[in-house]
């Protein structure tokens, strides 16, 4: 038996106004659009904007239901629509913010287990690393340049061919 270790890399901003114009407009877009959530139960508001190779913003935000399953988080609300929309085009950076009306969230948001597979996805498909930008309403921002970074030993296609 041996000891293995994993390294992850992210970077940690202390305000927004140190991240490229590109990634303060693209948290500017994600903050704007976790107002129009629909989330009635929890009283969390998330929003997501992606960039486009081609410069285009794609948002989303959460979509909550009665049967609460049923719901749908913030990214891949927005990941889908860029999929759906923007077939050919690679997913250059992502920016997932959230609000509460129960508290104020100081801490990046720190995205679910299935929205790390549903970004890892969109990596493999374009075979290009997403840029990933996490925030809470105020404090310190934190990015990573690819999702390995906050997914390792994620399920990957190879493993569907291994016999
Ligand atoms: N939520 C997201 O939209 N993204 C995440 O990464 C974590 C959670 C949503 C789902 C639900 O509407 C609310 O936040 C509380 O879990």
């Amino acid at each position: 038996m041996k000891k293995q270790e994993l390294k992850i890399s992210y970077f940690e901003y202390d305000s927004e106004k140190e991240l490229t114009n590109d990634d303060a407009e693209l948290l500017q877009k994600a903050r704007e659009i976790t107002d129009s959530a629909y989330a009635p139960y929890s009283q969390f508001y998330v929003g997501a904007a992606l960039r486009l190779k081609n410069g285009k913003i794609i948002t989303g935000n959460n979509q909550e239901n009665v049967a609460y399953p049923s719901g749908l988080c913030a990214e891949r609300v927005a990941i889908y629509a860029a999929g759906a929309h923007y077939p050919q085009e690679p997913i250059e950076a992502m920016a997932i913010t959230c609000k509460s009306k129960t508290f104020h969230v100081a801490e990046p948001l720190s995205p679910c287990g299935a929205c790390r597979q549903a970004i890892a996805e969109y990596e493999m498909r374009y075979q290009s690393n997403i840029k990933i930008i996490l925030a809470g309403e105020t404090g310190k921002i934190r990015v990573v340049s690819s999702i390995s970074d906050l997914l390792p030993f994620m399920f990957k296609a190879e493993e569907l061919k291994k016999v």
